[in-house]
């Protein structure tokens, strides 16, 4: 089967094609329009996205060695994310799948980061034939879900402020490292001292505030950002240049803690024998040794996607499509598809 993916939730501009389940190309975008802005600037990603749509899938199409008449299925995000940015890739791949006849998959964002360690062939086999604890953890989200081999989910933990992702971009904001921050924090951390302060762990067992910590799987991030900027309001701009590196592995040890706590914590609880981990954050390189240590530690099998995998990738997206495709959870013909902007779980909430 040959899937076309497009991705355009955020400010990647992505399409891959996958040939009998494996990445034949996978091209994406980055868009560096909003580096001067300290985050994304949603009408600048849309009309990035506008401009780019046609040749990405172009690109995609040409290195994948496929003409569009040799396509099965074609599918795109419906959501969440930026609402306009959604819609270029949405209605783009509605339009291509409805002008060919092809049948077209709408594509939850998340749900496409849950399943990306799997991208590749055999993604239907090799998915854990049990349960697993699943940590999602991106600039627009931070989930634990215990998911199921059928592709369904209960999400048992969430965010109740910023995501992982924001955390490292808005305190690297402060620290003046530019957007994105994460990519940064993680480089200049292997130079750094992760013991050098202790930024707070909120929600956690070590956490003053965690009277009803047991079983309390949601995260918080906001308070990190705060006793970041009481830090830096205390200390001169000199001392603050000197010992960079020292509070980048800090704050990057304060938000590693808290995931990988909380991951293990559900894996026992649910009694799992996997974990997995997606979404941009898991890119980094400090998340990627400690929870892999932890997972030893406790017996468990980790599933984490490659780096290029991590971030916003249209590989994912048609990954969850030949997934959905494979277990007959794949709307028929669904051309006329609304884009959406929030997360709304498919599974149950257990809370
Ligand atoms: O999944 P993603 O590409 O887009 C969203 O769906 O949000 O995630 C982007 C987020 C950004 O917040 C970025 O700073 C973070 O992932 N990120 C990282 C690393 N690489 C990307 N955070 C920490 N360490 C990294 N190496
Ligand atoms: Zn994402």
């Amino acid at each position: 089967m040959n899937i076309l993916g497009i991705e355009t939730s955020c400010d990647e501009t992505s399409a891959a094609v996958l040939v009998g389940g494996a990445v034949r190309a996978n091209v994406v975008s980055s868009q560096r329009c909003h580096g001067d802005f300290g985050g994304v600037v949603p009408e600048l990603a849309s009309r990035e996205h506008e401009r780019l749509i046609v040749s990405i899938v172009d690109d995609a199409l040409k290195e994948a060695n496929i003409r569009k008449n040799e396509l099965d299925v074609i599918a795109a995000t419906a959501g969440p994310g930026l609402i306009g940015a959604v819609m270029v890739g949405l209605c783009f791949g509605e339009g291509l799948a409805w002008a060919l006849g092809k049948p077209f998959v709408p594509v939850n964002h998340v749900e496409a980061h849950i399943f990306s360690p799997f991208i590749g062939q055999d993604a239907t086999t090799r998915i854990p034939k049990g349960d697993f604890v699943a940590l999602t953890v991106s600039g627009g989200h931070t989930l634990l879900s215990v998911v199921h081999q059928d592709l369904s989910y209960e999400v048992v933990g969430r965010t109740i402020d910023d995501a992982a992702g924001e955390a490292f971009d808005k305190t690297g904001k402060m620290l003046g490292l530019g957007y994105p921050a994460g990519p940064v924090i993680d480089r200049l951390s292997r130079q750094g001292d992760p013991k050098f302060h202790r930024f707070p762990r909120a929600l956690t067992a070590s956490s003053q505030t965690s009277r009803n910590y047991h079983g309390n799987y949601d995260f918080s991030f906001s308070g990190l950002k705060t006793s970041v900027r009481t830090w830096l309001d205390r200390h001169d701009p000199a001392h603050v240049e000197r010992h960079i590196a020292d509070i980048a592995a800090s704050v990057q040890d304060a938000i590693v803690s808290v995931l990988v706590e909380k991951t293990i914590a559900a894996a026992r609880q649910f009694r799992v024998e996997a974990v997995s981990v997606a979404g941009g954050v898991s890119a980094n390189s400090g998340l990627r040794a400690a929870m892999g240590e932890a997972c030893r530690t406790h017996g468990l099998e980790l599933f984490i996607p490659d780096a290029a995998y991590s971030t916003d990738n249209a590989a994912m997206i048609a990954t969850m499509a030949g997934l959905m495709q494979s277990r007959g959870k794949a709307v028929a013909n669904a051309y006329d598809v609304a884009p959406f902007a929030r997360f709304v779980p498919a599974g149950r909430a257990l809370h």
